[in-house]
Parts: C-alpha cells; structure tokens; sequence
C-alpha cells in the first residue's frame, strides 16, 4: 500500500470526505511569513495545512489559496477551538471567529485543540462541533490530545444520541512516542490518526538509527521521519518556514523503509517532544 503513495494520495474520513495524506503544519509560524511559506508549500503540490485558531496565523494561510492560484475547494483546512475555549457557547463564537478570520465560508476539519476544560467543556464543544457540521460550516469534526479516558467519555456521548462521529485523532506521534494505545483506539472507531511534531522538532537528527537508515536511503532523518509516519498509515504534519525544508519534507514518494528498517525505529519508549494533554486526569 505506501509503495504507491504520491502527494496526492489521501485517506477516507467517516463523513466520507477524503483528507490528503500529508499535511503542511503553520504552528509557530510567524504571521508575518506565513502566506508567503503557504504558497510555496502548496506550489510544491502540498494540499492539506494545519492551523489552529492558537496560532494566529488563520487569515494569512487561507489567503495563500488564492494566492497560489487554486479554488477553495482544492486545498483541505484545519483550524481547532482554542485549548481553553471549550464549552457550548464559547465553542460556537470560536467557530465563527475562525471563519471569519480565515475568510472562509467552511473548514475541511475542526478539532477539539486539547482536553481541558471537565466533561462539560468537552461535551459542550462537540456538540457545538457537530451542529457547526450539520451547518455546513465544517465538514468533519474530530480531537486532538484526547487520552483514552477522554475518547471513552465522548464515544459513549456520541453513541448515546450525542452525534456526531470522530473523523480524526491528531497526537503527536513519532518513533519517541507511538502511542499503540491511542492508535489502536482511534482505528477501532474508524478515525484517521494525524500525527504532530513529525520530526520530533528536529531534535533526533542525531540519534543512530536516523543516520543509518537516513544513508542507507539516501535520505535526511526527517524525510526518514515523515516516510515512517505514512508508513505506519498517519498523515503527518511536518511544519518548517524554511523553502529548502518544506520542499524536502515532501520529497518522500519516491524510497520505501522496509520492514527491517521500520522494525528499528520502534523503540517503545513515551517521550513527548511537545506538551501532553492526554495526561490531564479530569
Ligand atoms: N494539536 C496540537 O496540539 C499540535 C501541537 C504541535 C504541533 N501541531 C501541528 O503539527 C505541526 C508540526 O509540529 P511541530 O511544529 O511541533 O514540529 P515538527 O514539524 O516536528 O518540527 C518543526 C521544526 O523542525 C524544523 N524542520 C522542519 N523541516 C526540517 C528538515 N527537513 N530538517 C531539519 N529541521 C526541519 C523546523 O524548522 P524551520 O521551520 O525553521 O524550518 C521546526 O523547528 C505544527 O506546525 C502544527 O500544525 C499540533
């Protein structure tokens, strides 16, 4: 199956939308850059970015759409209700800033930034998620940084007239941290798992098993990264400001890591390169 993967390739959400594979991610990205780094991005045939209300960034990489040329409808765009904006109404004003700070009649996918905010806030936002939905404003819904015992208490939510489905997971994910558990969970349920901070923020270009399968295949550690992300059938979001690296992070289509080399970048350990909200208890 990943031996046929181009940039094109996309997965099939529950709300029977399709997301590309690959993801250009805009946290930290200035806004002062980021139209400019979007264009380019989606220049070199990147369809699908990453925002966030949080990252402030909304309007400029939505204006790089039209800038690059394409319609709306080409291009897949996420945003997320801030981390601690959950809860029904204040979910709903957030839907509707996002929109209009991006200038945007809809997004491809709205996420659940994190788990804060007790079972109120969290059920509150997806039921203001779900109706945003039914309204056209987004066309899938999902969460990002949920722990199990979150995704426990919004499934039987969902499943007890709640509505609604998970479209998508998005967790940091890499060799440091692979979460079986969550994954496992989210395939189960039918969603499609993203995975943040691909390329461990580029602090593991020095770890050896990077360098050795990076020159076996003649390959920098982070297209090894993302190669081993769509492998393990994430769409990762590699996030850089950089044109050499954006271009880089895409060029992945055209090596396979064999089941030897996957079989070394498991190293079972839990080692968060960002923050972990799965962890919250309430
Ligand atoms: N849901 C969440 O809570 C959450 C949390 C974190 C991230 N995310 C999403 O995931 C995206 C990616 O995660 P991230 O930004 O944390 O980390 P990342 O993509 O793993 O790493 C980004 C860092 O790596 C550098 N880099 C990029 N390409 C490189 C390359 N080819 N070689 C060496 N270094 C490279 C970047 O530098 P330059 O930019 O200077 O090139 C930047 O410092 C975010 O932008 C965001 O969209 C979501």
């Amino acid at each position: 199956m990943a031996r046929n993967l181009t940039i094109k390739s996309t997965q099939k959400l529950l709300s029977g939308y399709e997301i590309p594979i690959l993801g250009y991610g805009v946290y930290q990205t200035p806004k002062n850059v980021a139209e400019n780094v979007t264009v380019e991005a989606l220049k070199l045939g990147y369809r699908h970015i990453d925002s966030a209300a949080a990252y402030k960034n909304e309007k400029e990489v939505t204006a790089a759409i039209s800038k690059a040329g394409l319609p709306r409808s080409e291009v897949f765009l996420t945003t997320k209700i801030p981390p601690r904006a959950n809860g029904y109404d204040s979910a709903k004003r957030n839907i509707d800033d996002s929109l209009k700070q991006a200038n945007t009649d809809y997004f491809d996918l709205i996420l659940i930034h994190a788990p804060y905010g007790g079972k109120e806030g969290r059920l509150g936002t997806w039921k203001a998620l779900v109706e945003a939905q039914k309204a056209g404003k987004t066309r899938s819904i999902g969460v990002s940084n949920f722990g199990l015992h979150h995704l426990d208490e919004l499934q039987s939510y969902i499943s007890s007239g709640g509505g609604g489905a998970i479209d998508v997971g998005q967790y940091e994910i890499h060799p440091w941290l692979a979460r079986p558990d969550i994954v496992s969970w989210l395939r189960r349920h039918g969603a499609v798992v993203q995975a943040y901070s691909p390329l461990v923020r580029n602090t593991r270009s020095e770890e050896p098993v990077l360098k050795e399968l990076s020159k076996k295949h003649g390959k920098s550690p982070a297209q090894v990264l993302v190669r081993w992300s769509l492998q393990k059938g994430f769409v990762p979001l590699p996030k850089s400001v950089t044109p050499s690296r954006i271009r880089e992070n895409c060029e992945v289509f055209d090596f396979e890591l064999s089941e030897g080399d996957m079989g070394k970048l498991e190293t079972g350990k839990y080692e968060p390169c960002a923050w972990d909200p799965t962890v919250e208890k309430d």
